[in-house]
C-alpha cells in the first residue's frame, strides 16, 4: 500500500495565529506524504509568516487573496475545494471558527470554507481567556454538529503567557488525525482492538533494568493503521520514545506483570488483540531497594519466569476473538513462528527477523511473513511497517470473514 496521502488533495488553511509558524512542519510532512497541498493564507496570517515559507513546502503557489493574482485560476475558491479530499485549517483563529460557524464569506478562506464538502479538521490556537469564551465555545459546538472534527488546543503556557487551553495541537498529531480522515476504507468500524507495544523494563534496583531494542515503532504503526480503518484502539505501551498514537486510548506500563494484568482486565471486551509488545520472559527476584555498589552484590540476579500474555489469551479467548501474536527471531524463523502459532493457539503470527542490519527494532521496514493456521507466506519480504500493518489487517479481515 502506498501513502494514504497519496494522490489527495489537502487545503491547508493557516490563519492569523501566532502559531502559524507551526504550520509549516504540518505542511512539508503532508507534502512529502504524496499529498498535493494547497495553502491559502488569511491577510493577518501574512504578517506572522510569509507565503514564500509555504510555497516552497508545498511545491504550490499559495493562495493569498480573494482577488488578488489568479494564479489558481478565479474561481479557484469553487473548484479547488470541489477538488480536496481534506480540508485542514492549522492554526484556527477564534476569528475563522467564528466565520465558518456562521456562513460569512469575507475572505478566499472563509468563502472555501462555505464551498467545500471535504471533511475540515480544525486546530484552534488562542489565548485561553480566547477559547474559553462562550462565543468560541457555541462556535466550535455548532461546527462539531455540523461534522467538523477539532485536535486540540492542547493546555499550556501560551505564546501570551498565560496558562490554559490555547496551544495548536503538535503538528505530528494534526497529521495523524488527517491521516486517519483522509482514508476512506473503514472496514473495522465497531471493531474494539487491544494493541501491546514496546519493550518492558525488569526493575533490577532503583536505577537499572533489564530490557530489550523494541521501539514501539511497529505497535503504533497498528494502532494508527486499526484507526484508519475505522477500530476503536487501546494501546498498553511500555516506556518508549516513540510518540504514542494520538487518537488511541494509551495505557502506559513499565513491566511485564503489569503489561499483563493490563491486558486481562481489559480482554473480554476487545474483538481483537495484537501483541506487538517485545514482553521480557524474566524478571528479577527481589529487585533492590537501594542501588546496587560496586561491591559484588550484583553479580547474581536470581531471574523468575514471567507471566505469558499472549498465551493466556490463547487459554480463555471466546471463538470470535482474534489473537494475534508476533515471533521475532534471530534464527529458524518460520519454525520457530509455526511452532508459536499452535502453541499459543494464535489465529495469526507475523514472524519477523530481528538481529542484522536494519532489521525491525527502531526500524521503519521489517523483513517479515504471515502464517495462519491454515495458510502461509510463500517467503519473508522486507517491507516498509506501514506495508506490514496494511497486510495484517487485510488478513484478519479474512480471518473474521471466516470465523
Ligand atoms: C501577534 C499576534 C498574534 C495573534 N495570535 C492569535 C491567536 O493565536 N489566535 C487568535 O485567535 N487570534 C490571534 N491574533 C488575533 C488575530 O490575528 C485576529 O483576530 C485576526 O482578525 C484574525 O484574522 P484571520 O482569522 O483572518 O487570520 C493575534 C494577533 C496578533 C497581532
Amino acid at each position: 500500500m502506498s501513502s494514504p496521502f497519496q494522490n489527495k488533495v489537502v487545503l491547508l488553511g493557516v490563519t492569523g495565529s501566532i502559531s502559524a509558524y507551526k504550520a509549516c512542519e504540518l505542511c512539508s510532512r503532508i507534502a512529502q506524504s504524496g499529498a498535493k497541498v494547497y495553502v491559502a493564507m488569511t491577510e493577518n496570517s501574512q504578517k506572522l509568516i510569509a507565503p514564500a515559507t509555504f510555497e516552497s513546502l508545498s511545491g504550490n503557489p499559495v493562495i493569498t487573496g480573494m482577488f488578488e493574482p489568479y494564479k489558481l485560476g478565479p474561481l479557484s475558491h469553487i473548484s479547488l475545494t470541489h477538488e480536496a479530499n481534506l480540508f485542514i485549517i492549522a492554526p484556527a483563529t477564534a476569528n475563522m471558527i467564528a466565520k465558518s460557524a456562521h456562513g460569512i464569506a469575507d475572505d478566499w478562506l472563509s468563502t472555501a470554507l462555505l464551498a467545500s464538502n471535504a471533511p475540515v479538521l480544525w486546530a484552534p490556537a488562542m489565548n485561553p481567556q480566547m477559547y474559553l469564551n462562550p462565543a468560541t465555545q457555541k462556535n466550535i459546538e455548532i461546527l462539531k454538529e455540523r461534522g467538523h472534527y477539532f485536535i486540540g488546543p492542547e493546555t499550556g503556557k501560551t505564546a501570551c503567557g498565560e496558562i490554559g487551553p490555547g496551544r495548536m495541537a503538535e503538528p505530528i498529531h494534526i497529521f495523524e488525525y488527517a491521516d486517519i480522515l483522509i482514508n476512506p476504507l473503514k472496514d473495522f468500524k465497531g471493531k474494539k482492538i487491544l494493541i501491546t507495544s514496546g519493550p518492558t523494563q525488569e526493575p533490577i534496583d532503583p536505577v537499572r533494568y533489564i530490557s530489550n531494542r523494541s521501539s514501539g515503532k511497529m505497535g503504533k504503526a497498528l494502532a494508527v493503521e486499526a484507526l484508519r480503518r475505522g477500530a476503536q484502539v487501546t494501546v498498553i505501551s511500555g516506556p518508549v520514545s516513540e510518540p504514542l498514537p494520538y487518537l488511541a486510548e494509551t495505557v502506559l506500563v513499565r513491566t511485564a506483570n503489569e503489561m499483563y494484568e493490563e491486558v486481562i482486565k481489559r480482554f473480554a471486551d476487545y474483538d481483537i488483540f495484537i501483541g506487538s509488545a517485545a514482553v521480557a520472559d524474566y524478571s528479577i527476584k527481589n529487585p533492590a531497594d537501594e542501588k546496587h555498589k560496586q561491591n559484588g552484590s550484583m553479580h547474581h540476579l536470581e531471574l523468575i519466569p514471567n507471566p505469558d500474555i499472549i498465551k493466556k489469551l490463547g487459554e480463555i479467548k471466546r471463538p470470535n476473538q482474534i489473537t494475534v501474536g508476533f515471533a521475532a527471531e534471530t534464527h529458524h524463523l518460520i519454525e520457530y513462528a509455526q511452532e508459536k502459532l499452535k502453541r499459543k493457539n494464535l489465529d495469526l503470527i507475523v514472524a519477523n527477523q530481528v538481529g542484522g542490519e536494519n532489521c525491525a527494532f527502531g526500524s521503519d521496514y521489517v523483513y517479515a511473513l504471515m502464517i495462519t493456521p491454515n495458510s502461509q507466506d510463500e517467503k519473508p519480504e522486507y517491507i516498509p511497517k506501514s506495508e506490514l500493518t496494511h497486510r495484517i489487517f487485510n488478513r484478519i479481515t479474512q480471518i473474521l470473514n471466516k470465523k
